[in-house]
């Protein structure tokens, strides 16, 4: 099979690492790709919105499987129109991909089949949100609707705060066109986890969960990114607890996808907040998450081209899916500055002095024009290790990661670290 990776992240990365794992995969393309990820596949110079091309090179190069990393293409309808060349893809479509792509439409859809979340209004006049804001308790989150490269959320710890951020959504439109309409909730407290589920249309099969870390810095202090480490699995998903989300959230969001005529097919990620046994939905992805995949990559021991195939034509069985009893820690290594203003074009030096059983996945790296390895963004490695323990898999991570250096480069030093 020849199959083309749509993206250039680590998560892209631990797809076409784990793609490359199976006998079925005689060609891995990846567009737009970088350094790390042309180890083990061909780069395709496309950017991940210019649909016509990537649905081009696809027919052109009669591509078997595209799978698709980012939320934008899927938003803008790429899988549709993929499908309507006979090319098969791995994603939902515009109408499944809506679930990400707009947060009061996804606010409703829970609603609208009892699925436990915040309480929220939407607006999109703003002396009506003010107004409406009185209703709210003191400690409100307000977000804009529609995607805003993970930015797009503003916790507010008090009214004044709220008003402001209101204002800049709406008026100032702080996020553009993303911000015309605007979702107020209610702030909840718990712990966060990750549960990325594979779905075929007619099942959503569960992998294991993931915990991420949004915050910058040590003991979550810093503005949100798109995820500066993660681990696998989360202690704090118990059997009660997965019992719960299966009863009064995957169920209840097949009973939706079935009753909206939408036929989701890919991975739908579900970001929870923990309250005891009980769960509450923040948020559906209509995609894997990064940092999450790549913890939960390699503790997958089946064939992911195997899974993707079966979501696709409607088979999935929870028996396709085998684990590895290993704990996975991911950190990630950013340019400094990040998620703010970062420099790039760095020498990242000592990639080749890692042990054997850590894996690097590439984020923003590319190659320079004298054949080095430079920084490229702001997230720009995964540095990842499994082990026995949790324990085991973050101190091999921390060990290697003092081999790598290159100028300003900020990580984390608190992932995995909960016991
Ligand atoms: P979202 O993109 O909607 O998941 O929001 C991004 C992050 O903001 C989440 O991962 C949470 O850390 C935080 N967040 C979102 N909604 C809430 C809420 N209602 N209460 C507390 N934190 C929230
Ligand atoms: N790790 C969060 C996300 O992928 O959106």
């Amino acid at each position: 099979m020849k199959i083309l990776v749509v993206g250039s992240g680590a998560r892209e990365h631990a797809i076409c690492w784990k793609l490359n794992q199976s006998n079925k995969v005689s060609k891995i393309y990846c567009a737009p790709g970088n350094a790390g990820i042309s180890e083990i596949a061909e780069i395709v110079n496309i950017k991940v919105n210019n649909l016509g091309e990537l649905t081009r090179f696809s027919v052109d190069n009669k591509i078997d499987l595209v799978v698709i990393g980012p939320e934008g293409p899927l938003v803008d309808g790429l899988v549709d129109i993929l499908e309507e060349k006979g090319i098969r893809a791995f994603g939902p479509n515009k109408k499944g991909a809506r679930l990400e792509g707009s947060k009061s439409y996804s606010k409703n859809f829970m609603q609208k089949y009892d699925i436990p979340t915040a309480k929220y209004e939407v607006y999109s006049d703003l002396n009506e949100a003010l107004e409406g804001l009185k209703n709210f308790e003191e400690q409100v989150v307000v977000k804009a609707d529609g995607l805003a490269a993970g930015k797009g959320v503003l916790i507010c710890q008090n009214k004044d705060e709220a008003t402001s951020a209101i204002k800049s959504i709406l008026t100032d439109k702080q996020f553009g066109e993303a911000g015309s309409t605007i979702v107020i909730e209610e702030y909840l407290n718990g712990m966060e986890t990750s549960l990325l589920c594979f779905v075929d249309g007619k099942n959503i099969i569960p992998m294991e969960s993931a915990r991420d870390y949004k915050k910058a810095y040590d003991e979550d202090k810093g503005l949100n990114t798109g995820g500066m480490g993660c681990f696998s699995p989360n202690p704090i998903y118990t059997e009660n607890l997965n019992n719960y989300i299966k009863e009064n959230i995957l169920d209840k969001t097949l009973e939706g996808f079935y009753t909206e005529g939408i036929d989701f097919k890919g991975v739908l990620f579900i970001g929870l907040m923990i309250q005891g046994e009980k769960a509450k939905v923040l948020e559906y992805n209509t995609r894997f998450g990064d940092p999450e995949t790549e913890v939960v990559l390699p503790r997958l021991k089946s064939d992911l081209v195997d899974i993707m195939e079966k979501c696709i034509d409607g088979n999935l069985s929870d028996s396709d899916l085998k684990w590895s009893k290993e704990k996975s820690a991911t950190v990630i290594l950013a340019s400094g500055g990040y998620p703010e203003n970062y420099e790039k074009g760095k020498e990242i030096i000592g990639l080749n002095l890692v042990d054997d059983d850590i894996i690097l996945f590439h984020g923003g790296t590319k190659f320079s024009n004298d054949d080095k390895i430079i920084t490229d963004g702001g997230r720009v490695l995964a540095v990842t290790a499994l082990g026995k323990t949790l324990i085991e898999a973050r101190q091999k991570v921390y060990e290697n990661i003092n081999k790598i250096n290159y100028e300003k480069m900020q990580y984390r030093k608190d992932i995995a670290k909960i016991i």
